[in-house]
Protein backbone atom coordinates (compact mmCIF):
# COMPACT_ATOMS: atom_id res chain seq x y z
CA UNK A 1 0.00 0.00 0.00
CA UNK A 2 1.70 3.76 -0.89
CA UNK A 3 1.43 5.70 2.10
CA UNK A 4 0.08 8.97 2.00
CA UNK A 5 2.99 10.98 3.70
CA UNK A 6 6.45 12.29 1.94
CA UNK A 7 8.04 11.68 5.13
CA UNK A 8 8.65 9.57 8.36
CA UNK A 9 8.90 12.02 10.68
CA UNK A 10 7.03 10.24 13.37
CA UNK A 11 5.22 7.34 13.56
CA UNK A 12 1.71 9.42 12.98
CA UNK A 13 2.46 10.17 9.83
CA UNK A 14 1.05 6.60 8.62
CA UNK A 15 -2.48 6.05 9.40
CA UNK A 16 -3.41 3.30 11.64
CA UNK A 17 -4.45 1.48 8.32
CA UNK A 18 -1.06 2.40 6.69
CA UNK A 19 1.21 1.10 10.01
CA UNK A 20 -0.84 -2.17 10.04
CA UNK A 21 0.02 -2.76 6.16
CA UNK A 22 3.18 -1.82 7.04
CA UNK A 23 3.53 -4.38 9.61
CA UNK A 24 2.06 -6.72 7.52
CA UNK A 25 4.61 -6.13 5.15
CA UNK A 26 7.65 -6.33 7.59
CA UNK A 27 6.18 -10.13 8.27
CA UNK A 28 6.28 -10.85 5.51
CA UNK A 29 9.43 -9.53 3.96
CA UNK A 30 11.22 -11.40 7.36
CA UNK A 31 9.28 -14.65 5.81
CA UNK A 32 11.85 -13.70 2.55
CA UNK A 33 9.47 -12.22 -0.16
CA UNK A 34 10.87 -9.38 -1.75
CA UNK A 35 10.63 -6.58 -3.74
CA UNK A 36 12.37 -4.59 -6.95
CA UNK A 37 11.80 -1.02 -6.16
CA UNK A 38 14.72 -0.10 -4.95
CA UNK A 39 16.79 -1.84 -6.78
CA UNK A 40 20.17 0.75 -7.47
CA UNK A 41 18.49 3.02 -5.23
CA UNK A 42 20.69 5.10 -2.98
CA UNK A 43 19.47 5.57 0.83
CA UNK A 44 21.23 9.24 2.06
CA UNK A 45 22.22 8.59 5.78
CA UNK A 46 22.65 11.90 8.13
CA UNK A 47 24.62 11.01 11.63
CA UNK A 48 24.71 13.56 14.17
CA UNK A 49 24.73 11.01 17.03
CA UNK A 50 26.28 7.52 16.95
CA UNK A 51 24.69 4.46 15.93
CA UNK A 52 24.66 0.85 16.13
CA UNK A 53 20.98 -0.76 15.05
CA UNK A 54 19.82 2.11 12.74
CA UNK A 55 22.74 2.68 10.69
CA UNK A 56 23.80 -1.57 10.47
CA UNK A 57 19.97 -1.93 10.24
CA UNK A 58 19.53 0.63 7.12
CA UNK A 59 22.53 -0.26 5.25
CA UNK A 60 21.92 -3.85 5.76
CA UNK A 61 18.28 -3.47 4.48
CA UNK A 62 19.42 -1.53 1.18
CA UNK A 63 21.86 -3.57 0.07
CA UNK A 64 18.85 -6.62 0.67
CA UNK A 65 16.54 -4.59 -1.70
CA UNK A 66 19.50 -4.15 -4.06
CA UNK A 67 20.31 -0.88 -3.10
CA UNK A 68 22.67 1.41 -1.60
CA UNK A 69 23.18 3.26 1.40
CA UNK A 70 25.40 6.29 2.24
CA UNK A 71 27.04 6.88 5.53
CA UNK A 72 27.15 10.65 6.11
CA UNK A 73 28.43 11.74 9.67
CA UNK A 74 28.95 14.88 11.22
CA UNK A 75 33.06 14.58 10.33
CA UNK A 76 32.01 13.53 6.70
CA UNK A 77 30.32 16.27 5.23
CA UNK A 78 30.10 20.08 5.12
CA UNK A 79 27.55 20.34 7.43
CA UNK A 80 29.61 19.27 10.16
CA UNK A 81 31.80 22.50 8.95
CA UNK A 82 29.17 25.19 8.80
CA UNK A 83 27.15 24.31 5.59
CA UNK A 84 23.38 25.34 6.64
CA UNK A 85 21.18 21.83 6.72
CA UNK A 86 18.71 23.28 4.57
CA UNK A 87 21.69 23.88 1.75
CA UNK A 88 22.76 19.91 2.91
CA UNK A 89 18.98 19.34 2.62
CA UNK A 90 18.15 20.60 -1.21
CA UNK A 91 21.62 19.26 -2.54
CA UNK A 92 21.24 15.71 -0.89
CA UNK A 93 17.94 15.47 -2.60
CA UNK A 94 19.51 16.53 -6.27
CA UNK A 95 21.02 13.01 -5.58
CA UNK A 96 19.66 10.37 -3.44
CA UNK A 97 16.31 8.40 -3.41
CA UNK A 98 15.80 9.26 0.45
CA UNK A 99 17.56 10.69 3.57
CA UNK A 100 17.53 8.85 6.70
CA UNK A 101 18.80 11.35 9.57
CA UNK A 102 19.74 10.94 12.87
CA UNK A 103 19.56 14.36 14.59
CA UNK A 104 19.88 16.00 17.64
CA UNK A 105 16.83 18.80 17.34
CA UNK A 106 13.04 17.94 16.30
CA UNK A 107 12.82 20.78 14.42
CA UNK A 108 15.79 20.23 12.39
CA UNK A 109 14.95 17.24 10.84
CA UNK A 110 11.24 18.73 9.62
CA UNK A 111 13.87 21.53 8.27
CA UNK A 112 15.18 18.87 6.33
CA UNK A 113 11.89 17.64 5.06
CA UNK A 114 10.90 20.85 3.92
CA UNK A 115 14.07 21.72 1.77
CA UNK A 116 14.87 17.80 0.34
CA UNK A 117 12.99 16.91 -2.49
CA UNK A 118 12.96 13.08 -1.51
CA UNK A 119 11.45 11.06 0.96
CA UNK A 120 12.70 12.08 4.68
CA UNK A 121 12.98 9.23 7.48
CA UNK A 122 13.47 10.14 10.92
CA UNK A 123 16.20 7.56 12.50
CA UNK A 124 16.09 9.46 16.15
CA UNK A 125 15.39 13.11 17.53
CA UNK A 126 15.46 13.97 20.70
CA UNK A 127 11.57 13.68 20.45
CA UNK A 128 10.88 10.68 18.59
CA UNK A 129 12.25 7.31 17.36
CA UNK A 130 9.54 6.25 14.88
CA UNK A 131 11.47 3.24 13.09
CA UNK A 132 12.10 1.73 16.79
CA UNK A 133 8.10 1.91 16.64
CA UNK A 134 7.59 0.11 14.70
CA UNK A 135 10.29 -2.56 15.41
CA UNK A 136 8.46 -2.94 18.57
CA UNK A 137 4.95 -3.01 17.12
CA UNK A 138 6.20 -6.18 14.89
CA UNK A 139 8.08 -7.56 17.95
CA UNK A 140 4.50 -7.46 20.09
CA UNK A 141 2.52 -8.60 17.15
CA UNK A 142 4.99 -12.06 16.70
CA UNK A 143 5.11 -12.45 20.63
CA UNK A 144 2.44 -11.23 23.00
CA UNK A 145 -0.10 -10.13 20.36
CA UNK A 146 -2.03 -6.48 19.86
CA UNK A 147 -4.27 -7.21 22.71
CA UNK A 148 -1.07 -6.79 25.14
CA UNK A 149 -0.88 -4.10 28.15
CA UNK A 150 2.53 -2.43 27.77
CA UNK A 151 4.44 -0.82 30.78
CA UNK A 152 6.76 1.78 29.72
CA UNK A 153 8.60 2.99 32.74
CA UNK A 154 11.47 4.94 33.11
CA UNK A 155 12.22 8.46 31.20
CA UNK A 156 9.82 9.80 28.75
CA UNK A 157 12.11 9.91 26.31
CA UNK A 158 11.99 10.13 22.42
CA UNK A 159 11.42 6.21 22.63
CA UNK A 160 8.87 6.24 24.97
CA UNK A 161 7.04 9.35 23.47
CA UNK A 162 6.79 7.36 19.74
CA UNK A 163 6.51 4.07 21.10
CA UNK A 164 3.07 4.98 22.97
CA UNK A 165 1.52 7.44 20.13
CA UNK A 166 2.20 4.01 17.98
CA UNK A 167 1.12 1.65 20.57
CA UNK A 168 -2.52 3.72 20.55
CA UNK A 169 -2.04 3.59 16.84
CA UNK A 170 -2.27 -0.47 17.09
CA UNK A 171 -4.71 -1.04 19.98
CA UNK A 172 -1.81 -1.94 22.75
CA UNK A 173 -2.94 -0.48 25.84
CA UNK A 174 0.28 1.80 28.20
CA UNK A 175 0.89 2.38 31.40
CA UNK A 176 3.66 4.85 31.70
CA UNK A 177 5.51 4.98 34.91
CA UNK A 178 8.23 8.08 34.96
CA UNK A 179 9.97 10.69 37.75
CA UNK A 180 7.80 13.59 37.89
CA UNK A 181 10.23 15.57 35.80
CA UNK A 182 11.24 13.56 33.38
CA UNK A 183 7.81 12.41 31.76
CA UNK A 184 6.18 12.92 28.51
CA UNK A 185 5.12 15.59 26.57
CA UNK A 186 1.37 16.14 26.98
CA UNK A 187 1.17 16.51 23.32
CA UNK A 188 2.31 12.29 23.15
CA UNK A 189 -0.99 11.52 25.50
CA UNK A 190 -3.15 14.40 23.28
CA UNK A 191 -2.03 12.37 19.87
CA UNK A 192 -2.32 8.96 21.93
CA UNK A 193 -5.93 9.89 22.83
CA UNK A 194 -6.81 10.80 19.63
CA UNK A 195 -6.55 6.69 18.42
CA UNK A 196 -8.49 5.86 21.53
CA UNK A 197 -6.11 5.36 24.48
CA UNK A 198 -6.26 7.63 27.16
CA UNK A 199 -2.62 7.43 29.24
CA UNK A 200 -3.05 7.96 32.73
CA UNK A 201 0.95 8.68 33.48
CA UNK A 202 2.52 7.82 37.41
CA UNK A 203 5.89 8.10 39.29
CA UNK A 204 4.96 4.50 40.80
CA UNK A 205 6.33 1.89 38.77
CA UNK A 206 5.18 -0.88 40.54
CA UNK A 207 1.68 0.20 39.76
CA UNK A 208 2.62 0.33 36.03
CA UNK A 209 3.66 -3.01 35.82
CA UNK A 210 0.92 -4.85 37.65
CA UNK A 211 -0.86 -6.80 35.14
CA UNK A 212 1.29 -5.54 32.62
CA UNK A 213 2.46 -8.65 29.47
CA UNK A 214 5.14 -6.32 28.81
CA UNK A 215 7.73 -3.83 30.57
CA UNK A 216 9.93 -1.45 28.37
CA UNK A 217 12.53 0.56 29.36
CA UNK A 218 15.09 3.09 27.78
CA UNK A 219 18.54 3.90 29.10
CA UNK A 220 18.37 7.16 31.87
CA UNK A 221 20.92 9.17 29.99
CA UNK A 222 19.90 9.45 26.58
CA UNK A 223 22.28 11.09 24.06
CA UNK A 224 23.37 14.51 24.55
CA UNK A 225 22.24 14.43 27.82
CA UNK A 226 25.54 13.25 29.78
CA UNK A 227 26.06 16.55 31.40
CA UNK A 228 22.37 15.67 33.24
CA UNK A 229 24.14 11.93 34.65
CA UNK A 230 24.05 12.61 38.56
CA UNK A 231 20.66 14.42 38.54
CA UNK A 232 19.20 11.79 36.42
CA UNK A 233 21.04 8.70 38.09
CA UNK A 234 19.46 9.93 41.35
CA UNK A 235 15.58 11.04 40.14
CA UNK A 236 15.62 7.62 38.51
CA UNK A 237 16.44 5.28 42.11
CA UNK A 238 13.53 3.05 42.49
CA UNK A 239 12.63 3.35 38.24
CA UNK A 240 15.52 0.47 37.46
CA UNK A 241 13.57 -3.29 35.93
CA UNK A 242 15.05 -5.64 37.92
CA UNK A 243 13.45 -9.00 39.69
CA UNK A 244 11.98 -7.48 42.00
CA UNK A 245 10.05 -4.99 39.80
CA UNK A 246 8.98 -7.67 37.95
CA UNK A 247 7.99 -10.24 40.67
CA UNK A 248 4.51 -11.52 40.76
CA UNK A 249 4.47 -10.75 36.84
CA UNK A 250 4.93 -13.01 33.80
CA UNK A 251 5.59 -9.53 31.88
CA UNK A 252 8.64 -9.76 28.74
CA UNK A 253 10.65 -7.15 28.47
CA UNK A 254 11.71 -4.59 25.61
CA UNK A 255 14.65 -2.82 25.51
CA UNK A 256 15.42 -0.70 22.55
CA UNK A 257 19.18 -0.87 23.24
CA UNK A 258 21.86 -0.07 23.85
CA UNK A 259 21.21 -0.96 27.36
CA UNK A 260 23.32 0.38 30.55
CA UNK A 261 23.23 -2.39 32.77
CA UNK A 262 23.10 -1.85 36.62
CA UNK A 263 21.39 1.55 35.34
CA UNK A 264 18.06 1.39 33.94
CA UNK A 265 18.17 -2.69 33.97
CA UNK A 266 19.64 -5.52 35.32
CA UNK A 267 22.39 -8.00 33.57
CA UNK A 268 20.14 -10.63 35.11
CA UNK A 269 16.86 -9.79 33.39
CA UNK A 270 18.54 -8.81 29.89
CA UNK A 271 20.01 -11.87 29.88
CA UNK A 272 16.86 -13.86 31.04
CA UNK A 273 14.30 -15.21 28.67
CA UNK A 274 12.08 -12.98 29.56
CA UNK A 275 13.93 -10.46 27.09
CA UNK A 276 12.67 -9.39 23.84
CA UNK A 277 15.40 -7.32 22.64
CA UNK A 278 17.64 -9.08 20.43
CA UNK A 279 13.93 -9.77 18.16
CA UNK A 280 13.21 -5.92 18.26
CA UNK A 281 16.57 -5.17 17.21
CA UNK A 282 16.77 -8.06 14.11
CA UNK A 283 13.08 -6.40 13.49
CA UNK A 284 14.27 -3.09 12.97
CA UNK A 285 15.63 -3.86 9.68
CA UNK A 286 12.71 -6.00 8.62
CA UNK A 287 10.21 -3.01 9.69
CA UNK A 288 12.33 -0.63 7.98
CA UNK A 289 12.68 -2.29 4.66
CA UNK A 290 8.89 -2.32 4.50
CA UNK A 291 8.58 1.23 5.22
CA UNK A 292 11.72 1.65 2.55
CA UNK A 293 10.24 0.18 -0.11
CA UNK A 294 6.51 1.60 0.52
CA UNK A 295 7.76 5.24 0.98
CA UNK A 296 10.84 5.91 -1.62
CA UNK A 297 9.33 2.69 -4.15
CA UNK A 298 6.29 4.77 -4.99
CA UNK A 299 3.01 3.15 -6.38
N1 LIG B 1 17.85 1.38 19.15
C1 LIG B 1 18.68 2.15 18.42
O1 LIG B 1 18.27 3.07 17.72
O2 LIG B 1 19.99 1.79 18.51
P1 LIG B 1 21.25 2.56 17.89
O3 LIG B 1 21.45 3.81 18.70
O4 LIG B 1 22.37 1.58 18.02
O5 LIG B 1 20.95 2.89 16.46
N1 LIG C 1 16.81 7.31 24.28
C1 LIG C 1 18.04 6.87 23.68
C2 LIG C 1 17.74 5.91 22.57
C3 LIG C 1 18.94 5.33 21.89
C4 LIG C 1 18.56 4.43 20.75
C5 LIG C 1 18.83 8.06 23.19
O1 LIG C 1 18.22 8.97 22.62
O2 LIG C 1 20.04 8.09 23.37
Amino acid sequence: MPLATDDFLDIDDVTPAELDALLDRAAAMKAGETDPRLADATLGMIFEKPSTRTRVSFETGMTRLGGHAMFLGPDDIQLGHGEPLRDTARVLGRYVDGVMARLFDHADVEVLAEYADCPVINGLTDEAHPCQTLADLLTIRETVGEDATVAWVGDGNNVGQSFVVGAAMAGIDVEVATPADYGMNQSVFDRAAEFGLDVAPTTDPEAAVEGADVVYTDVWISMGQEDQREEKLAAFDGFQVNQELLAGTDAEVMHCLPAHRGEEITDDVLESDRALVWDQAENRMHAQNALLVELLGGA
